[in-house]
């Protein structure tokens, strides 16, 4: 089979990326509890590009074949799993051994899901992982009983994603871009109240706006110094939920007396810890639900390019130029 190989960490992504190279490989046999997924789409996540520069919170033993989600067919399955066996599944795996930009992927049958048969393969490939993430931010959100929420990196897929299933809650949202052409697209989506970050006022109007829909509760994919500029601006009582690190620089400028006297907090949030608390059960129910939503069109996720594995070079310099205008996915 064929794979996208990573020989080894480089934190320069130009550098990490011209050395990644095409490799055959066996194909493997799944365990007991495992099913071989002959893959049809595969996506490139802001986590691959962190892997890959080896900024990530998992490091694997090297060369490794990339590729942490995808979309499939199982073709072949384990003793005790055989019941998967010709389903389409959307996988999801970071462990050691294999990853999903490869002709074949063996995964733990507890780590698929089954597809219904009306959704497209491309939203199949970008199921297990971003939709979820945006469920289960908005649902600490509403625990919180959130009437405002701030986002930043808001014209991503996540931030697409929180905006639609934000509406049907009554939920408003701050949305931070760092481009003026995004606060169009935003607006052109239905989106109130849309801020870029780069510019000169912008403290000024996230606080404005943080006290005037008291928007108590913020989703931060960046990190670094807006994640002060948040916490800063937020009302009494806020919580401020860092989700990601897109800016690849450690949290900063949160104001010491914002925390101590007005009582907010900064928290993590991680997929998997969350995809635990829930349970299996819960974990069902919600993703029939997130199906259903994408199979009417409530929520999609943008694809921007398709690519073979062997244009990887082409398909990832094409998605981190313009990471908003959609995920890339390699058709197999
Ligand atoms: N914690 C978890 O369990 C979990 C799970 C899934 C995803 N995530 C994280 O969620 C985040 C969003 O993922 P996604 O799939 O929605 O991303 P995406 O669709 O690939 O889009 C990334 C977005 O972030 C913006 N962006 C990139 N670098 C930025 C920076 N330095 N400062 C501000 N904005 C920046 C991009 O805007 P431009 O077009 O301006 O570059 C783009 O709109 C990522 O950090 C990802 O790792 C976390």
């Amino acid at each position: 089979m064929k794979t996208i190989i990573l020989p080894a960490y480089n934190s320069n992504i130009i550098r990490a990326m011209l050395s990644l190279r095409i490799e055959e490989k066996d194909i493997p046999k799944p365990g007991s509890n495992q099913v071989l997924i002959k893959i049809e789409a595969a996506p490139c996540n802001p986590s691959d590009i962190a892997f890959i520069r080896g900024m990530y919170n998992i490091k694997k033993t090297l060369p490794c074949v990339l590729g942490f989600e995808g979309s499939g067919i199982v073709v072949d399955a384990g003793n005790d799993v055989q019941h998967f066996l010709g389903k389409r599944v959307s996988c999801f795996a970071q462990n050691d051994s294999n990853g999903t930009w490869a002709e074949y992927f063996i995964a733990e049958a507890n780590n698929c899901i089954i597809i219904k048969e009306n959704m497209e393969i491309d939203q199949a490939a970008c199921f297990s992982i971003n939709p979820f993430t945006a469920y289960g931010l908005l649902d600490i959100a509403k625990q919180m009983h959130t009437n405002g929420i701030i986002q930043n990196a808001a014209s991503g897929q996540i931030g697409f994603f929180i905006q639609s299933m934000a509406k049907k809650e009554n939920i408003k949202i701050i949305n931070i871009v760092r481009k003026d052409e995004h606060i169009e697209l935003l607006k052109k989506r239905g989106e109130e109240y849309v801020l870029n970050s780069q510019s000169d006022d912008f403290e000024e109007q996230l606080t404005k706006l943080a006290y005037k829909i008291n928007a108590v509760t913020a989703f931060d994919a960046v990190g670094g110094e807006i994640t002060g500029q948040i916490i800063n601006a937020m009302p009494s009582g806020s919580k401020a939920i860092l989700y990601g690190g897109l800016s690849g620089k450690p949290v900063s400028d949160i104001s010491t007396l914002e925390i101590i006297f007005k009582d907010k907090t900064l928290t993590g949030f991680y997929l998997n810890e969350w995809v635990r608390e829930i349970g299996k059960k819960r974990f069902n129910e919600i993703s029939l639900i997130l199906q259903n939503k994408i199979i009417n069109g409530e929520i999609r996720t943008e694809i921007q390019g398709r690519f073979k594995l062997e244009d990887v070079v082409k398909a990832i310099r094409q998605y981190i130029t313009n990471m908003s205008k959609g995920k890339i996915l390699f058709k197999l």
